[in-house]
């Protein structure tokens, strides 16, 4: 999604900005721009595409540096991608960059427009600048934000430049903004990661805040009123830019796994701990989240009905944020995000947290609005992602679902098949072994990136892991592919299938084996090439392409199979050229709704 750096101090402003960008690049754009002011003049520059190519574009102009400036990376919602449309917007004396949606956008620029404005973009953002540069023909500059701030509907993150001014301006509501207080400048970003090259220090705004930033000072304003408000100290680390040799961050993080396992289960091993993990005194639980997160949610769903008996739902957020909800005392509402800034899953927070209704987040940003406002959290500490699409922060959601229902199936005294909590510790080095096996997946990745479209079956958990994988098959290779529940297949998607189409069915789960593989038979008969993803000891004796994984146990063997899909859809990419680590149209943290 959208991404705001802005800097005013001592630094050479274009390096500081082209940095912030860089490090905000992991959270998927597809447009860029900065400004600055040079000897009290703003200059301009914007680039469709990688920040690279904005970086050559600011060199070959030779532009001088300037004393502050403000930068953006774009995910484009209002109008298509293309230099107009690229942030910054300079409309008279106010040049801005904007995350967020202006739901009144047009209202306004139709006002606007009858008071001479001229708009060069299609967004709501130009109709921002647009409204503040007209405020200031009567106002001084913080009233003129004060009154913008109550004609604007909608949510937004701001830095904001205004000619003639030696200060920075940032603005917020409901989109995340931060500023950063450093011994050499001051900072505005939307994410800490933009700045924590220069600063840990910041303050995070709330909505409604407005922040004057000069090079040694900054002050708070709210309602016209000057407010303190406390800095924090980032725990975050500079974005890991080297990849460990790897060629992309997808597969360093996928080679990450066994290691931020290994960190979580440390953190429990210690029983005293349990209580953190422990929901026995739930009857029912509604997991909420967004994309992976939300697949995550429903393996955790198959095994908290499963071993410690709660009734469990999953929900998309954008969904249930809408929807009637249906509680009691006994309910709780768990949180699944990777970023803890997901618009959707945050709104949804926020609407239950109303009503009452206890909240538990599993997140992996404890710096993030959800891991704020929560009631309770669970951090799963997976350091930053830097790849768009997730893997080692999926895992890691899996993995706390799954001593979340280990736990209170022990506290609830339910558990059976004699696992124990020693039996997690097989994971890291199972994992590890899947990692290395990836010299049998030559022949399943070859068939998979000459296809077009492909499906996935399974059934229970296996079915929650088929989403996931055909999930990240499609976002970073582009091939359609669908997850179906193994036996609903038939009920009208079988007409897809046709000659040479690959079917990949998962088995994990003994009790479905038998169904699984009949459904697939199904398919075979109609010209699939079949694929099946199994542990050792379900290995069937048909003849297709088989991916054999060693079995820890029910808790764990979803996050083996996991492990190899997403590695498959690494493989299958890599083959057909894609951009792994920044798949089209796709944003890392999704700040609208
Ligand atoms: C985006 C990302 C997905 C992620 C989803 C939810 O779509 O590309 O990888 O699963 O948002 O994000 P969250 O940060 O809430 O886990």
């Amino acid at each position: 999604m959208c991404g705001i750096i802005g800097y005013i101090g001592k630094n050479n402003t274009i390096d500081v900005l082209l940095n912030g960008l860089y490090a905000l690049e992991y959270r998927g754009y597809d447009s860029s721009g900065i400004a600055i002011n040079v000897d009290n003049k703003i200059s301009l520059i914007r680039s469709v595409g990688r920040v690279s190519k904005l970086e050559e574009k600011i060199k070959s102009l030779n532009i001088k540096d300037g004393v502050y400036g403000i930068a953006h990376t774009r995910w484009a919602t209002n109008g298509e991608t293309n230099i107009n449309n690229a942030h910054p917007h300079k409309v008279g004396r106010v040049t801005i960059v904007h995350n967020g949606i202006i739901e009144n956008a047009n209202i306004l620029k139709e006002k606007l427009v009858k008071e001479g404005y001229h708009f060069n973009s299609d967004t709501d953002s130009e109709v921002v600048a647009a409204l503040l540069d007209y405020k200031l023909r009567d106002d001084n500059i913080l009233d003129s934000i004060e009154l913008l701030k109550k004609e604007l509907v909608g949510s937004y993150a701001l830095g904001i430049i205004i000619d003639e001014s030696d200060e920075l301006y940032a603005l917020r509501k409901d989109s995340p903004l931060l500023i950063g207080i450093g011994d050499s400048g001051n900072f505005i970003a939307s994410d800490i990661t933009a700045i924590i090259k220069y600063t840990s220090d910041y303050i995070l705004l709330d909505s409604g805040d407005i922040a004057v930033l000069k090079a040694n000072s900054y002050e708070i304003y709210n309602g016209n009123k000057k407010i303190n408000k406390e800095v924090l100290k980032s725990t975050s680390s500079n974005i890991d830019n080297d990849k460990n040799g790897y060629n992309h961050h997808m597969l360093k993080e996928i080679m990450d796994e066994p290691q931020v396992i290994s960190n979580l289960l440390d953190r429990y091993n210690n029983s005293r701990n349990w209580e953190e993990v422990d929901l026995s005194k739930y009857k029912s639980i509604d997991i909420v989240a967004c994309g992976s997160a939300m697949y995550a949610g429903l393996v955790g769903q198959v095994l908290l009905e499963e071993y410690a008996n709660i009734k469990t739902s999953v929900y998309a957020a954008s969904e249930y944020r809408y929807k009637k909800k249906i509680y009691n005392d006994k309910t709780l509402v768990i949180l699944i995000s990777q970023s803890g800034e997901t618009a959707d899953t945050i709104a949804a927070m926020r609407e239950v947290k109303k009503l009452g209704i206890d909240t538990l987040a599993i997140v992996n940003n404890s710096n993030s609005t959800i891991a704020r406002e929560v009631d309770r959290k669970i951090l799963t500490e997976a350091g930053v992602e830097v790849a768009v699409a997730t893997t080692k922060a999926y895992i890691l959601q899996v993995c706390v679902l799954s001593l979340i229902s280990y736990v209170t199936s022990y506290k609830k005294g339910l558990l059976k098949d004699g696992v124990s909590y020693s039996d997690f510790y097989k994971l890291p080095s199972l994992i590890d072994l899947v990692i290395k096996n990836t010299d049998k997946y030559r022949e399943v990745v070859s068939m998979l990136s000459k296809s077009e479209s492909c499906f996935f079956i399974g059934r229970g958990i296996d079915y929650a892991i088929c989403m996931e994988g055909s999930l990240k098959l499609k976002e970073i290779s582009y091939i359609h592919s669908e997850a179906y529940q193994a036996g609903e297949l038939k009920h009208g998607t079988i007409s897809l299938i046709e000659k040479g189409i690959p079917v990949i069915a998962i088995i994990t789960d003994k009790t479905l084996k038998e169904k699984t593989l009949s459904n697939l038979r199904e398919v075979e008969a109609r010209g699939a090439e079949s694929i099946v993803i199994t542990t050792e000891e379900l290995e069937d004796n048909d003849k297709h392409l088989k991916i054999v994984i060693k079995s820890a146990n029910r808790f764990l063997d979803s996050m083996l199979a996991v492990c190899v899909l997403q590695l498959l859809a690494y493989y299958v990419a890599l083959d057909r050229g894609c951009d792994i680590d920044k798949p089209r149209n796709l944003a890392k943290s999704v700040t609208v709704e």
